[in-house]
């Protein structure tokens, strides 16, 4: 008789994002002529730019010729792509080494696979509203997971707490969902804390390339002592529109230790290749020519056009939110705006609300933690006359 990993009894009856695409899908069936605009899931609008279809192409159009043609990639990425992204790192002043970086199909997937190089025995601690793969994936494993409360007392932004021990510490800044940012203050005290205790930050980056504050990290390596203690995930999805076509990256200092059951240190490094090469083939060639090209000077030009497209949807819908006098934090360096549910109305009451009247789907903030009841959140990924209508929608209907 198969037995069932009975730690996924404790997981939530679905992933956020599926129970929000389940509600929409049962709204649309009933009501098909209702235009409903999607401002929910951070998934991007704008195709691909020029440069990064161009070098795809052409790295398909070498599969096809025996002399170019490649089977198998590496497991951790091709050489080209690993020196574009260290030179990209070195672009705002971090030194990664190239052999430090594992290319992968996506930020998502490294974040939920690193927990198989961690004992059970770890305690989890995540920031609550927090992005659920974090929480998802280390119940999945049975281990104990802490919060540590991201309100709008701290400015969304949970600091460390020295009463509490934690092993293992996710970390989002830009933050999904709150759009909150760490300055390079509190990411040190974050620093601090995991050497202190021996801990491994685990730092999400999926939307650095959205601060535009100087002052801001966009890397947790920016942080003297991090190389120590952190592990780095990026992601092209929110930089560069490759949510369908899939390609991150994690970075893992050399340096970087945990250890056995006696108090040995073990290269992180090494146990990720290890899993990595057991459990992944690499990312397709073209992608990583695709990836690749994000680097290069035009690519960088072209993306931040993109990046600028969807900035302009967070202006606009932060000044609704000034102009009906709605509370929010975010859309400044991130494309996530986090909202206040106006009249006390609670997370999914107001989802619920907004999809009957408006045909607006957001996310409930409910659906990050407990911190986020009350909450919602809408991207700035949507198309821009979209947005433009949701926006006049909902001025309508708050008025
Ligand atoms: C989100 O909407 O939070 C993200 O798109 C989810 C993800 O990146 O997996």
């Amino acid at each position: 008789m198969a037995k069932m990993n009975e730690n996924f009894l404790n997981l939530k009856e679905s992933y956020l994002f599926a129970e929000v695409a389940k509600r929409v899908k049962e709204f649309s069936a009933q009501n098909p002529d209702k235009k409903i605009i999607r401002l929910g899931i951070g998934d991007v609008t704008l195709p691909l730019v020029p440069v990064v279809v161009d070098a795809m192409k052409k790295g398909a159009d070498e599969l096809g010729v025996k002399e170019t043609f490649k089977g198998y990639p590496e497991y951790e990425g091709y050489a080209f792509l690993h020196k574009a992204i260290a030179d990209y790192y070195k672009s705002f002043g971090v030194e990664i080494g190239t052999d430090e970086i594992f290319v992968s199909d996506g930020a998502k997937s490294d974040v939920g696979n690193i927990v198989d190089v961690f004992g059970i025995d770890n305690t989890v601690l995540v920031t609550d509203p927090v992005y659920p793969v974090y929480v998802d994936t280390n119940i999945m494993s049975g281990r104990k997971i802490i919060y540590a409360d991201s309100n709008e007392e701290n400015g969304f932004a949970a600091m460390p707490d020295k009463n509490i021990k934690a092993d293992m510490i996710y970390l989002c800044s830009p933050n999904n969902p709150t759009g909150s940012v760490y300055t390079k203050q509190q990411l040190k005290e974050w620093v601090d804390y995991a050497l202190e205790n021996k801990a491994v930050i685990l730092f999400d980056a999926a939307y650095e390339a959205y601060v535009s504050d100087s002052e801001i990290p966009r890397s947790i390596f920016a942080i003297e002592g991090a190389r120590k203690c952190a592990v780095e995930f990026c992601s092209l999805s929110k930089t560069a529109g490759f949510t369908g076509t899939r390609c991150g990256y994690t970075i893992i200092p050399n340096e970087l230790e945990v250890y056995d059951s006696n108090g040995n240190p073990v290269s992180l490094k090494k146990l990720w290749y290890r899993r990595q090469s057991s459990k992944f083939n690499g990312v397709s060639y073209p992608v990583q020519c695709a990836a690749a090209a994000v680097f290069t000077p035009q690519g960088q030009e072209q993306i931040k056009q993109n990046i600028a497209y969807y900035m302009k949807n967070a202006k606009l819908i932060a000044e609704t939110l000034t102009e009906l006098g709605i509370k929010f934090t975010g859309g400044i360096n991130s494309p996530y705006i986090w909202l206040k549910c106006p009249n006390g109305m609670g997370s999914w009451e107001f989802f619920d609300y907004l999809l009957k009247n408006i045909q607006v789907v957001g996310t409930p903030g409910e659906g990050f933690g407990k911190n986020g009841k009350g909450w919602f959140r809408l991207t700035a990924f949507g198309d821009y006359e979209n947005t433009v209508t949701a926006m006049k929608r909902l001025k309508e209907l708050m008025k």
